[in-house]
């Protein structure tokens, strides 16, 4: 697809302007209850199924996936919630069933919670069939894949918003305040990444009763994420799943926004920790994932560097023991903060070489939404910041307003990971990061989560 495409013909089409977005006819003025479809009602696509669930200004109109126990669980959800039933799409098992959902749901909006492989493809037909797109987190996996859905985005004005919900959670958001008072000074490093052992995630029994550990089994003998997820380590060495690091570094630094990545470079460790917990399993050694050859490093680090002179620093680390740690580091001239130890030093408030509770901190620059819907968030998914991220996309859909994290900052997170890969296959080579924006993040402006209204 052309990646220079042509913005005179999109204003030519009669599109409207909206935020600094370009938004076509058929996307204006507002709405009082959308109709919602799914694509991919796994653990995931659950989990957002049940937010959908809880909120009145939503119909769950369609369902799709190929997998009939996950179709049923969602579809008893929905039973539970006392709601319609929806119609459903792909209980023949055909992969592209939910090209018929796109086609005939007459829906306001779809979810994407399918494997990453899909979603490149899922969202260009939604966006084709003009269904605004809320996508999991990865935009593709090629770079091209980047490219096609930006171009396709940019072509048809459909809205997408990548539903990355890290950039929801209540340290980070009341961090970003703290970023906008001023109080650690001026930028200078961050630091963030996906540190999570997955090795229970990346290998199960294949009982769908039990999606997490039991068993050695990956590929079509797994359940769930072990199903397709593992293959990924099998298969490519990168920063797999960059996007719940960058997503709140790229908010701190206004990325897309006034500021964007230069250049970026990659380096991989050695690939050792699915292998060691295959074989030290009871009868590991014999079982046939004992032969796979995983080619994902265990701790892949990617640094980056910004237009306005930050440096940001990811790491990758899902298949060796450790405790959850997504291991922020904000720090600019006056101080930093860091979630590993959830504390803070601000110059001449902090005492001199000492960290201070991160908690008072929160109490004070705890953001308004959070403020005004913690409420509401109670029992969602990850600490109620599921609540949040559906929230902006039901509301700004709902506003006809731009999306919160946009086609720019999805295409820029995610592309992190083929050109991560690049650069570990190049022997660790710094490559330019494309400017997907063309340009235009000199004069956007910053929108995420400011108006308090979503
Ligand atoms: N944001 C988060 O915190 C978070 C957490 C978990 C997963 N995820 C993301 O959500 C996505 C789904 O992950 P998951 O854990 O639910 O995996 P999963 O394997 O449990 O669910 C994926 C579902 O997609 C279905 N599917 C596969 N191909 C399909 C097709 N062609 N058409 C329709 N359905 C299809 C599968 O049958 C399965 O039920 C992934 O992108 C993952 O990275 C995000």
């Amino acid at each position: 697809m052309d990646k220079q495409f042509n913005r005179r013909h999109f204003l030519s089409t009669g599109a409207a302007l909206v935020g600094g977005l370009l938004l076509p006819p058929a996307f204006a003025g507002t709405r009082e209850r959308l109709r919602i479809g799914v694509i991919g009602t796994g653990m995931r696509g659950q989990v957002l199924l049940q937010e959908l669930l809880r909120r009145d200004d939503v119909e769950v109109a369609a369902l799709c996936d190929i997998e009939p126990i996950m179709l049923g669980r969602a579809l008893a959800q929905v039973e539970k919630a006392g709601k319609a039933r929806p119609r459903t799409f792909g209980e023949d098992r055909d992969p592209h069933a939910y090209k018929r959902l796109l086609d005939a749901a007459k829906l306001d909006g779809v979810i994407i919670a399918t494997p990453w492989e899909w979603h490149a493809s899922m969202a260009i037909d939604a966006m084709q069939a003009k269904v605004p797109v809320g996508c999991e987190v990865v935009a593709g996996v090629t770079l091209q894949d980047h490219w096609d859905v930006l171009n396709t985005q940019l072509k048809t004005g459909t809205p997408y918003m990548l539903l990355e919900n890290v950039c929801f959670r209540r340290d980070v958001m009341a961090a970003l305040q703290m970023v906008r008072a001023g109080l650690f000074g001026e930028l200078v490093h961050l630091q963030g990444g996906y540190q999570h052992d997955l090795r229970a995630v990346k290998f199960n029994s294949g009982d769908p009763a039990k999606p997490y550990g039991g068993g050695l089994e990956f590929g079509q003998k797994g359940w769930s994420e072990a199903r397709w997820r593992t293959g990924h380590s099998v298969q490519r060495n990168g920063e797999l799943y960059p996007s719940h690091g960058i997503g709140p570094c790229a908010m701190y630094t206004n990325i897309n926004r006034g500021n964007r990545f230069t250049r970026i470079n990659a380096f991989a460790s050695k690939a050792r920790g699915l292998h060691d917990y295959i074989v030290k399993k009871p009868g590991g050694a014999n079982h046939p994932s004992a032969k796979a050859e995983f080619r994902l490093g265990d701790v892949v680090t990617t640094t980056l560097s910004c237009e306005n002179g930050e440096t940001i620093l990811l790491q990758h680390d899902t298949s060796l023991p450790r405790p959850y740690s997504l291991g922020f580091r904000v720090q600019g001239t006056n101080g930093l903060w860091m979630d590993v130890n959830q504390s803070v030093h601000i110059e001449g408030v902090s005492k001199p070489h000492e960290w201070e509770d991160f908690q008072i901190y929160q109490d004070k620059y705890d953001h308004p939404l959070w403020r005004k819907y913690a409420d509401r968030a109670e029992g969602a998914g990850h600490g109620g910041m599921d609540f949040f991220v559906i929230h902006a996309f039901i509301e700004a859909l709902k506003a006809r307003a731009p999306m919160p994290i946009d086609i720019y900052d999805a295409v820029s997170w995610s592309a992190i990971t083929p050109l991560s890969e690049q650069s570990i296959a190049q022997g660790f080579q710094t490559l330019d990061f494309p400017d997907f924006t063309a340009g235009l993040w000199r004069t956007r402006k910053p929108i995420f989560a400011l108006d308090g209204r979503y």
